[in-house]
């Protein structure tokens, strides 16, 4: 059973409120609400095997951060949040099913005084498992709604919107997707989707993959596209690179290789660091950042499950959203010269906190008294 008594509020400067949970014996959980300025803080839940505590806690700051940046970029009424289950994410059966319900418990339990945070399925959690949660909580979303479709709308209109944003400075005016070479790797869930669009725009198509049967099924429908081996994908002069597999695929190894003009794609993370883009901005590649390319699936929980719109009106406002925020972080980059990935920070900064990250006076001290210890115990 859940024990309120085994919850502790961390000290974390800069972040609403931390909370760590023992949900069930040896089973810890932490939430991590970033901030709360334009709405409850919206983040998945993820399972995961840490060796040590303190790696779960910096990850799901990390990742509670990442999440007010994107929901405030893709305009959305929310703020950042994330959760970590610390277990083993094979864990199966009865014991599942306790730790997944006692999530729930925890999270009825930090949302007692105000909606301040609400979960979402993620790495090593399931649709199904979100279902158990949230027999024990509201405050659960994303159950309804398969994000992929729309984070791959997000990304095509973000490339077709920077391709024409840049059509001056790389194809002579030539603003249309209309024979440009765009390579996409990984055909997943986004990347073939992506990859209709593209296609239905006229683009020249490249695909890498490490799976050979998405690679086949995908030549058998779009007989004109090209396959390249993944370990090729540097060597390639392409307009647009789109990826949609991994993150980190620009770094200070690769970066003299690059032959691409244009960085746009679905993956998380795709610059090893802030560095790596500065470094592409100097080479006059130019990055259209990742939390805005692939916004689309945080917009459609928020648009489906809770504004209530329609399939086509939720494509139809992630379109407009993503045309938005990028006018707004290539114009803050020119205007302030900077790279695109500090711009596209600025716009953050000023949607959120008007220019400054510093942090609002939302939480309730009396109702959640801070623990006394401000590091995690080592697991
Ligand atoms: P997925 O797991 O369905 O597809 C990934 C594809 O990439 C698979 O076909 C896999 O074989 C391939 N792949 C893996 N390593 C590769 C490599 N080294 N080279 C070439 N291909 C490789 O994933 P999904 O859902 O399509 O997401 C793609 C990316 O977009 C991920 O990084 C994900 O975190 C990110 N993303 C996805 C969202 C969504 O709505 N699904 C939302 C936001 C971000």
């Amino acid at each position: 059973m859940f024990d309120a008594d085994k919850v502790s509020r961390l000290n974390i400067p800069k972040w609403e409120a931390v909370f760590r949970a023992e949900i069930d014996p040896g089973v810890v959980a932490i939430i991590a609400i970033h901030d709360i300025s334009r709405g409850w803080g919206l983040g998945g839940c993820r399972m995961a095997h840490y060796d040590h505590e303190s790696e779960a806690l910096t990850d799901v700051l990390r990742l509670s951060r990442g999440m007010t940046f994107k929901n405030a970029i893709a305009d959305l009424p929310l703020g950042g949040g994330k959760s970590v289950i610390i277990a083993e994410p094979s864990i199966s059966g009865e014991k599942r099913q306790r730790v997944l319900e006692n999530f729930g418990r925890f999270l009825t339990w930090i949302n007692r005084d105000r909606d301040i945070y609400c979960s979402a399925e993620d790495m090593n959690t399931t649709v199904a498992d979100m279902h158990v949660v949230k027999r024990f909580t509201k405050h659960i979303h994303g159950l309804d709604v398969d994000p992929s479709p729309f984070t791959a709308w997000g990304v095509f209109h973000a490339i077709k919107f920077t391709v024409d944003y840049f059509a001056l400075d790389f194809f002579n005016g030539e603003r249309s997707l209309q024979g440009k070479t765009v390579l996409v790797q990984g055909l997943g869930k986004v990347g073939q989707a992506l990859l209709e669009h593209l296609d239905s725009a006229g683009a020249r198509i490249l695909i890498t993959d490490v799976r050979e049967d998405v690679i086949r099924r995908a030549q058998a429908t779009h007989p004109g596209i090209e396959y390249i081996p993944p370990e090729t994908i540097l060597d390639h002069q392409v307009d647009v690179f789109a990826p949609c597999a991994k993150g980190e695929v620009v770094n200070s190894r690769n970066i003299d290789k690059i032959k691409f003009k244009i960085l746009c794609g679905a993956a998380n993370n795709q610059l090893a660091n802030s560095q790596t883009g500065l470094d592409m901005h100097k080479r006059g590649v130019v990055y259209c950042p990742d939390y805005v390319a692939n916004m689309g699936g945080v917009c459609a929980i928020q648009y489906h499950e809770i504004d209530q719109l329609s399939h086509q009106e939720a494509l139809d406002k992630i379109e407009k959203t993503v045309r938005k925020m990028l006018g707004l972080t290539y114009r803050a980059a020119f205007r302030n010269n900077l790279a695109f990935n500090e711009a596209v920070d600025h716009v953050v900064k000023k949607l959120v906190w008007g220019g400054m990250e510093t942090h609002g006076e939302f939480f309730n001290d009396k109702l959640f008294p801070l623990t006394a210890h401000s590091e995690p115990n080592e697991a």
